[in-house]
């Protein structure tokens, strides 16, 4: 394998209601971020993951991802983006292809994985798994009155893992001055394109409760 995941995990899954850390949430009797890291694991052009769990759980992180994957642990920050900053600061600066992938995402096919790393290895310099929208957009005034209907043909629902050749994200991560929500904004700031791969339905963010109840579902499905 040719490429680095780097996995932010160190979010708090406050939409997700009291409890523990999401990533360590269970679904199925395992966390979110066992299936994570299985999955990511079983694509073959992984070669290293690295994770940015709690602060308080790195050391129970490492323990319960060491008989899944080898993974390297580190301590997230208190946004995504320095979560994902303090896990490339790992990656060996000879891995030539940086992937970054929500835990949360944690059902995501390996095969999504392998067209995203593909892409990049291709000559793209940056690649995010896309789907259609599908509920109609409108964009409204601060006090909710309409003001027009967006055109979803042109609209994309942007996915995780997003890939990068390592040289284009460490050098957008620097750049990033205000906060991204996701690492391809921060390379477009640069302007540098962005390509769309297709994603997967099974790539869904867990991030509601009702979220957690569909993914139980998707489980018990023959595919995931
Ligand atoms: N994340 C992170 N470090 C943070 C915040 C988020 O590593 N300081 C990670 C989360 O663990 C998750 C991903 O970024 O895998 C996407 O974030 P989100 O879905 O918003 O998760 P949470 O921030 O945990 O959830 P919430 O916003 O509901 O608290
Ligand atoms: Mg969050």
């Amino acid at each position: 394998g040719d490429v680095a995941v780097v996995v932010p995990a160190a979010g708090a899954g406050l939409r997700l209601g009291p409890g523990a850390p999401k990533a360590l949430r269970l679904l199925e009797g395992e966390p979110l971020l066992v299936h994570a890291v299985r999955r990511l694991a079983a694509a073959p052009s992984v070669r290293m993951i690295v994770v940015a769990a709690p602060r308080a759980d790195v050391g129970a992180v490492q323990a319960l991802l060491s008989p899944v994957a080898p993974v390297t642990v580190v301590p997230g920050g208190a946004e995504r983006q320095e979560s994902v900053a303090a896990a490339l600061a790992v990656v060996p600066d000879e891995v030539p292809i940086v992937l970054v992938h929500d835990a949360a995402r944690c059902l995501t096919p390996p095969s999504v994985t392998e067209r995203v790393a593909a892409a990049v290895r291709s000559g793209a310099d940056a690649v995010i798994p896309v789907l259609p929208v599908v509920d109609t957009i409108k964009e409204v005034s601060a006090d909710e009155v309409v003001l027009g209907t967006v055109d979803r043909s042109v609209l994309r629902a942007v996915q995780t893992p997003q890939g990068f050749r390592a040289a284009v994200l460490r050098a957008a991560h620097e750049a990033a001055a205000d906060s991204h929500t996701d690492d391809a904004g921060a390379v477009e700031k640069l302007g540098i394109p962005v390509r769309c791969v297709p994603g997967s339905d099974l790539a869904l963010k867990i991030t509601r409760p009702l979220d957690l109840a569909l993914a139980t579902h998707l489980l018990a499905m023959p595919d995931p």
